[in-house]
Parts: structure tokens; sequence; C-alpha cells
């Protein structure tokens, strides 16, 4: 792998970058809403990135941050690859945009074959979004369409799982499970209903990898048919592995278990792969890793590498087919984005996409899970710790909730790790580490090493 020239720190102009305000105490300014950030707490002490290269950040200032985080589970390779740099200036200056209803760009084709050769097999018509919401949302459309266009109309209801992530537009968070992103905006879509979560620590704490117990909650979605009848559902969504709800692994056995459910009630399986696509789990995607193969596979974040957003949804051929008919001047599917196969996200996933190949990036997780999750689990017994999780190169610390305060303990860490150089994700409290898939032994003994410090500190 040829990481050295990204991983070493940025020339001396670091400072230079300090274009807002930024210091402790020097509060930026009012006019930018935050997304999903405890703002009044951030204006007090804002952490403020301004260049990032390989496994690291920089402050403004010039201190350097360890990236234990992928960014936000999307900078897969590292930070400021050179060929997806050169890629998106070259591309900016070609062609700066295309639109996609009626014309296209050529990068969107050969983008498309691409990642089709990713995808698991059968999986071979890829449509283009902006983010992971837009592709939960696109994939849901596209279920509920494909029922209508081969002629079952009736199949409209949609099942979510409790504490799934599918994004933030209304079809995510009505089929999402985390109740402090559905509590506040009202009813949401209709017709839909959860398949119970998997989270069991009485039975599953501290499981390397799979957790031993739980596939048969995938028998939830025959409660479910029992109840709405296979007739009114048009598809499952979930993601393979959970993240954003904290890191839950898929029980041993549960992915194929709701696969056969599916298929036996002819209801369409969706894998969002927001977070897992891409090599976190070894594999380029969940899908590979566990040998289930769902009809739609959502995909964003590790698709540019996060330098350009960029979404899609990879279907099954047999789902477009049968949109294929009527008039030939009217589009089949009445859904796009004025950005969908923006050419610059093109250009900036061709180049992750070879950046991978070139670095074997797609499974390098694997090679490292065994030393990642032996350091991840020597956090047991910490204070505060009451279940370690890992699986490919994701690692949960879950800690006791300070009674009346849940998530506090967690946001704590969050800022206790910044404070020493690390940049985590926690959700309520769980801290989660998702490093770049570039992450070395070095930067691995650095994280434990700032987190046993942290569990030590925090109250
Ligand atoms: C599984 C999953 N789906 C969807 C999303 C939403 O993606 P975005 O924030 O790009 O809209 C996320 C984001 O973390 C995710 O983890």
């Amino acid at each position: 792998m040829n990481q050295v020239l990204d991983t070493k720190a940025p020339a001396a102009d670091t400072k230079s970058a300090a274009v807002a305000t930024t210091a402790k105490g020097n509060a930026p300014s009012e006019a930018f809403w935050m997304p999903f950030t405890a703002a009044r707490q951030f204006r007090r002490a804002p952490r403020m990135v301004a260049k990032a290269r390989g496994m690291f950040y920089w402050t403004p200032e010039g201190r350097e941050i360890l990236d234990a985080a992928a960014g936000l589970w999307c900078v897969n390779a590292g930070h400021s690859r050179p060929k997806i740099v050169k890629a998106i200036a070259e591309q900016a200056a070609e062609l700066d945009f295309a639109p996609p209803f009626n014309f296209a760009n050529p990068k969107a084709f050969e983008l498309a074959d691409k990642l089709v050769k990713l995808a698991p097999a059968g999986l071979n018509r890829v449509f283009f979004c902006n983010s992971g919401s837009e592709a939960a949302d696109t994939a849901m459309k596209m279920a509920i369409a494909y029922h209508r266009a081969r002629g079952e109309g009736t199949r409209t209801r949609l099942i979510g799982r409790e504490r799934g992530y599918h994004g933030v537009n209304f079809g995510g968070i009505s089929v999402g499970g985390m109740v402090g992103n559905r509590k506040t905006f009202g009813p949401m879509l209709g017709g839909v209903d959860h398949l119970r979560h998997t989270h069991d620590l009485a039975r599953n704490a501290y499981s390397r990898g799979v957790p031993e117990h739980g596939a048969e909650l995938a028998d939830d979605l025959e409660r479910m048919v029992a109840l709405h009848d296979a007739s009114s559902i048009a598809a499952v969504i979930i993601e393979p592995m959970a993240g954003s709800t904290g890191v839950l692994p898929p029980p041993k056995g549960y992915l194929q278990r709701l696969r056969s459910i599916c298929d036996k009630h002819g209801i369409l399986l969706i894998f969002d792969e927001v977070i897992t696509g891409f090599g976190r789990l070894g594999s380029p995607f969940a899908a590979t890793h566990f040998g289930v193969t769902p009809d739609l596979l959502t995909a964003a974040k590790g698709i540019t590498n996060g330098c350009v957003p960029m979404g899609a949804v990879i279907a099954k051929q047999q789902i477009q087919d049968v949109f294929m008919n009527g008039p030939e001047h009217v589009p089949e599917f009445a859904h796009g984005y004025t950005y969908s196969a923006h050419p610059l996200a093109c250009a900036a996933s061709l180049a992750t996409l070879e950046t991978y190949a070139d670095e074997g990036l797609l499974t390098r997780a694997a090679k490292v899970a065994p030393a990642f999750e032996a350091a991840v689990h020597s956090l047991k017994g910490s204070r505060h710790v009451i279940d370690i999780r890992n699986i490919g190169l994701v690692g949960a610390i879950e800690l006791e909730s300070i009674p009346g305060a849940p998530g506090k303990r967690g946001f704590d860490a969050m800022v206790a790790c910044w404070d020493k150089g690390m940049m985590v994700r926690t959700t309520g409290d769980t801290i989660a580490l998702s490093p770049p898939l570039i992450v070395e032994d070095s930067h691995i003994d650095r994280i434990i090493d700032t987190l046993k410090g942290v569990l030590k500190t925090l109250a």
C-alpha cells in the first residue's frame, strides 16, 4: 500500500487555513444552523477542522486530530487522496454540470458499470442520488412502484426495524427506529411497521463479530405478515449491520432467515449499506460479507470517499425490467434529482474505486480486524463500560448511562477524545470507532490509549 505520502503531516501552511475564528472563547458565527449538533455547547467550545490528510485532521490552530471515525463513516481511503483530488479538479474544469434528465454525462455509465462489478451478483442496475437519505427513499419508492408496475399495487407497506437509521428524509425516518429522530416530526408515512431490534446485552454482551443469539428475531417478519398480510407489504429495509444506533452486527443467521421469509412472501429485501458499503466489514459490501443478496442495495459515503456528495441504489435487473413499458417518450420511473450522477461526484467516485483497488482497501478490513478486535476488547473492565462489540473495522464501546441523563456520558467522551486529539463518533452512550481502512497498528494503539485515558476521567 502506498500510504506514506498520504499520512505524513501537511505542509507548514496549516495555520493559514484558519479562515473562521475558532480559538476557544472566540465563538464562530451564529448564522450556520448546524446539523445534528448540540449547537450551544459547540459555540462555547468549537471543534473545527481545517485540513486533513491520511489518518489525520488538523484544527485551524494546527493541532493534530487522529480520525477514528473516517470523518462520518465515509473517508474509507483516508483523507485528501491525490488521485481523487486530481480527478475532481480536472472534472470541474472539463464538465462542471450535466443535466441528468434526458441528458447524461459519460462518466455516469462508466461508474455504473464499475459499481455493478463490485456489487453482489445479480445487482446490476444503478440509480444515482446525492446522499444516504436520498438512497433510502429512492429504494423504497422503487419497491412500491415495482409492485404496482407488475400488477400488485396493493403492496405499499414498508417494514423497517427498531433502532434502524435510514437518514433523515420522511421515508427514512418513517421506517427508521431511532426515537430522537422521529418524535418531533409528526405522523410521517402511513403504512409502516417495524421489526424488533436485535440488541440483546443479556445474551450477547462482549460478542466478537456476529453475536450468537437472535436469529429468531427475523421471524418478526412472519408476525407482520400475519398482522398485515403479505399482499400489503412491498419491502423490508434494514441495515445489515446497524451503525448509527450504536453498532449492532446482525445475529448469526439472522440475515439468511430474513431473506428466506421475504422470498416466501414475495417481499423485497432492501439492504441499507450506506455505512457498510465499500469495505467497512472486509468485503466490498456487507451483502457479500454475509452471503445474503438483497433485491435493492443503497450506498453513499464511501462511494466517493466522502469527497463529493453521492448516493446510489443498486437494483436487480428484474426490478428495472418491469418498468420498461408504456409510451417511449415518457420516463419509466418518475424520480430523480438535479444532481443525480453529478459529473464531479462521478469523477470522484471513479478515482475512489481506483484508489480502493490499487491498495486492496475493500478487503483490508478483514486483515486488520483480528488486531483491531483484540485492541477494542482490551477496554473491557474500563470504567463505565458495559459492552464492547466489533466487526470488520467497526468497534463500539457502550457505556452505562448516567441515570436521568442518557447520552450525556457518551457526549462527554466525544468531547474528551477531541481534547486529547482524537475524533470519534458517539451515539447515545456508545462510542463508535470506524477508522479509515488505511489504519495501521500504531493508530490502533493510539486510539485505544486515548480511550483508556478518557474513560478514566469521565464522570
Ligand atoms: C445506514 C444509513 N443510511 C442512511 C444514512 C443517511 O445518509 P446521509 O447522511 O448521507 O443522508 C446513514 C448515515 O449515516 C446511514 O448510516
